[in-house]
């Protein structure tokens, strides 16, 4: 019989509760599906003012008395909750905060999305907490699945303070890493606020990074295995700085703990043939409804330029530099002088908003841009889009190019990350291929795979082929399910074996540096 694990999950982001990205998706997709296969899952999301209690069923759970920790200079109490997702048996607990988390936003400001000051005192509050609920609960635990630099304090807390733990003296950690691009970088002097071992904030030590804290390191350091989103970008993030954003050299250091599992895509969610977000429903057998959903969308957002015959490119995004939209604002008007529409979601950086709103005020009865975050408009965006453009400068998994294919909305991705590995140029002469594909990170080669996309759109046949191809790829959690049971037992086995132990105090104590 195969083994059933004890699995914890800490993260900051978990679908249907709090989103911001794909890490949300993530949990809360891997979480079911581990939950499915027999394992005992709980997962360890912060209570943002955002989750409502009545919306999401939660329950309070009564903690020992005074169960509190003094981070900022204040004692402040742990609070916790108790539900579950829809359809999913993971059990999921809400630790809470009068001071640090009862404001609506996850990571900032929900309207001037300007990061929260005490993010670093808010994330080292969640993470002790997480080890000490283990504790109260008397929840014996084989792994501690950390996502990201908000949870990424767990593995050097268990070592340092909770080895002698019974719950957790035989767990093991994997710290999956979304993006390097933020890695919770905060300055020295909060180091006595969260009461962080300062012995560890030396210069080059497992802390410190360029005279600041930085939690990511501090996982890339204590956990027993790392992963990543993607192959490609496991190997990416270990070649320089470009990728690894200062902390390829930590990296390379536990290149032997390093993998790569790729995101998979939850099809309960994400199918064309049963979404309720879309008015007309389709398949890859008869997909003739998102042709109507193309049509609804044009008169929803008053395209009045476009046709049924119109090539439209969707856009579903975080507005950040990661995501390419230098690139895209480079070619924008190019693309918009052919018989082409485009529709955009997101929200970020206000650069951004300014700039796309200006587009729209430009074209527009051929631009539509929405600033906001909308679950509903972003699966009719994949619904009802021919194409959807991600030209990523950077992209470590990427869910949205998966989500396109099963929509038949065929991505145009930069050849990198996650996109490299999901996305196959389409072939006209064999017929294969998912998708348009471009290698430099240049405004022509973005503006090539464009010009190929809309040009085979004009060949009914060929683009039937491809939009059968995409809609039959098969992206299911399945495999990367046991991709991370793998990754469990390695962890567990890695933390009952001696020569990684050794290791990792050698590199403690400066041995082995960034
Ligand atoms: P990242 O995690 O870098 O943002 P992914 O492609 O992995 O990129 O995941 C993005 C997820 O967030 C997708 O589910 C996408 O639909 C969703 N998303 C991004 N922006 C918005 C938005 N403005 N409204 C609704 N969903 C959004
Ligand atoms: C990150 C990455 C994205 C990935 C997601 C979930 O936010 O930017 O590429 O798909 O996390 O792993």
């Amino acid at each position: 019989m195969k083994r059933k694990f004890k699995i914890s999950i800490a993260s900051a982001e978990m679908v249907p509760f709090a989103k911001v990205g794909g890490l949300g998706d993530v949990v809360g997709s891997l979480s079911k599906k581990l939950a499915t296969m027999g394992h005992e899952v709980r997962v360890f999301l912060p209570r943002y003012g955002s989750i409502k209690a009545k919306e999401h069923g939660l329950r309070k759970v009564r903690l020992p008395e005074g169960m509190s920790l003094n981070i900022g200079g204040v004692e402040g109490e742990i609070l916790l909750w108790q539900s579950r997702a829809k359809g999913s048996s993971a059990k999921v607990y809400f630790v809470g905060n009068d001071h640090l988390f009862s404001r609506e936003g996850i990571y900032g400001d929900p309207v001037t999305h300007e990061d929260y000051q005490d993010n670093g005192l808010r994330f080292t509050f969640f993470c002790k907490a997480i080890l000490e609920l283990h504790k109260a609960l008397g929840l014996e635990t084989d792994v501690l699945h950390c996502n990201d630099h908000q949870t990424a304090l767990i593995p050097l807390l268990l070592r340092r303070d909770y080895s002698g733990e019974p719950t957790l003296s035989n767990a093991g950690t994997l710290f999956t890493i979304h993006n390097m691009g933020y890695q919770g970088v905060y300055p020295l002097d909060i180091l006595e606020q969260t009461g962080l071992p300062e012995d560890l904030a030396y210069p080059m030590g497992p802390l410190e990074f360029w005279g600041k804290l930085n939690f990511m390191k501090s996982a890339i350091v204590y956990s027993d295995v790392i992963s990543t989103v993607s192959e490609t970008y496991a190997k990416e993030i270990q070649s320089g700085e470009e990728f690894g954003f200062g902390l390829e050299g930590s990296l390379k250091a536990r290149s032997e703990d390093l993998f790569g599992v790729l995101n998979g895509v939850d099809y309960t969610a994400w199918n064309p043939a049963r979404d309720r977000h879309i008015p007309h429903k389709y398949s890859a057998s008869d997909w003739g409804g998102k042709l109507k959903n193309k049509l609804y969308l044009i008169e929803k957002e008053k395209l009045t330029q476009l046709s049924e015959k119109s090539f439209l490119l969707g856009v579903v995004s975080r507005l950040a530099d990661q995501k390419g939209f230098d690139l895209l604002q480079s070619i924008v008007e190019e693309m918009l002088s052919k018989d082409l529409g485009l529709v955009l979601l997101g929200a970020g950086q206000q650069k951004y908003h300014e700039y796309f709103l200006a587009l729209r005020s430009k074209y527009p009865g051929k631009v539509s841009v929405s600033l906001k975050f909308s679950e509903k408009l972003a699966h009719l965006i994949e619904a009802a889009s021919d194409a959807f453009l991600m030209p990523s400068k950077y992209e470590p998994c990427g869910l949205n190019q998966m989500y396109s294919m099963k929509y038949g909305s065929i991505p145009i991705v930069r050849y990198t990350g996650g996109l490299a590995d999901t996305v196959e140029e389409f072939e006209p002469a064999s017929g294969s291929g998912t998708g348009f594909v471009f290698h430099g990170y240049t405004p022509a080669a973005l503006m090539e795979a464009v010009t190929r996309a809309y040009d085979t759109y004009q060949d009914k046949q060929q683009w039937s082929r491809l939009v059968k191809n995409a809609m039959e790829a098969d992206f299911s959690w399945r495999r990367s399910a046991q991709g991370y049971v793998e990754l469990y037992k390695r962890a567990i086995e890695r933390k009952t074996s001696g020569p990684f132990a050794s290791w990792v105090d050698a590199l403690a104590e400066g041995a082995v540096g960034r």
